[in-house]
């Protein structure tokens, strides 16, 4: 018996490629031979780059720029996606907005409003679309959303990541439910402190060097951040057909941080 990870045909569609945990995740994807589609918000210079380099290594990929937040873009994307790649076999939500750090009492209404219309409600039309699309498939369709392991922590000042994301499971939750008898699965990856993206910009600009070292030692039980790459292997496992039987579930990939 053969110990890799296979997977059904089909491109996975990934959204927020371009950032620093979405990009590991179109390059593990792509190094598992599946073809990738990604997309960008504001960064085409990063998407460019990174599609190159997956190119370069002999894997396929392409990108599109869509706003989230329209549900408009997001049903179009779908749309173009399969009329131009063929089925979407895995759909990979790994966006979300930038915002700063903040006591609930002190979050003024308009960032809490750009937070949830791009999170929760990008989230949702993604979801909704990826669903559509995979019920054309014969055989279904796996979805994936990376949320954060502060769902089960209340983690203070960082509720504009936690409280969305909670949402987010819970429509991840809601799909594997309801559409388990269409061959669909939807899981949920927990990153902790990834080393990546929004985490590695929060360890590098807010933080000094004893803190940092003070969060690992006291609060990670491996004492150590992760990488990208630690989020990209659980989606892939996810997706795999050696997950088959996994659905509904929120896999916290974060050292031990959620204990
Ligand atoms: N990194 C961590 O330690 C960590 C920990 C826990 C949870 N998370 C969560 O995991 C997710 C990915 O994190 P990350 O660190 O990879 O963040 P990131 O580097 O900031 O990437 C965010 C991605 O979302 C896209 N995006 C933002 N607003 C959008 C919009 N309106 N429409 C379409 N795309 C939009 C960005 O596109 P452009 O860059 O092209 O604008 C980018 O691709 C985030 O939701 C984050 O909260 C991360």
């Amino acid at each position: 018996m053969s110990h890799e990870l296979n997977f059904e045909t089909g491109v996975v569609l990934v959204a927020g490629g371009s950032g620093g945990i979405g990009s590991d995740i179109c390059r593990t994807f792509a190094r598992a031979g599946i073809p990738v589609v990604f997309t960008y918000y504001s960064n085409e210079t990063k998407a460019q780059t990174l599609c190159d380099e997956i190119r370069n290594e002999g894997g396929a990929c392409d990108y599109r720029r869509v706003d989230l937040s329209s549900p408009q873009a997001v049903t179009s994307l779908f749309q173009q996606v399969r009329e131009q790649f063929g089925p979407i076999r895995h759909a990979v939500y790994a966006s979300g907005p930038h915002f700063d750090f903040n006591f609930i009492g002190q979050i003024p209404n308009q960032d809490w409003q750009q937070v949830v219309n791009t999170d929760v409600n990008g989230a949702f039309y993604f979801i909704q679309s990826a669903v559509d699309a995979f019920k054309t498939n014969t055989d279904g369709g796996n979805l994936i959303a990376v949320i954060t392991a502060a769902v089960e922590r209340v983690p203070v000042k960082d509720i504009m990541s936690a409280a969305p994301k909670a949402a987010i499971e819970m429509l991840v939750r809601g799909v594997a439910k309801e559409s388990g008898r269409f061959g669909i699965r939807a899981n949920c990856v927990g990153p902790g402190w990834i080393n990546a993206g929004l985490g590695k910009q929060g360890l590098e600009e807010k933080l000094d060097e004893k803190t940092r070292d003070h969060i690992r030692k006291t609060t990670i039980p491996l004492q150590s951040f992760g990488e990208g790459e630690d989020i990209a292997n659980a989606a892939l496992f996810l997706c795999s057909r050696q997950a088959k039987y996994i659905t509904g579930q929120s896999l916290a990939v974060d050292g031990g941080l959620q204990l």
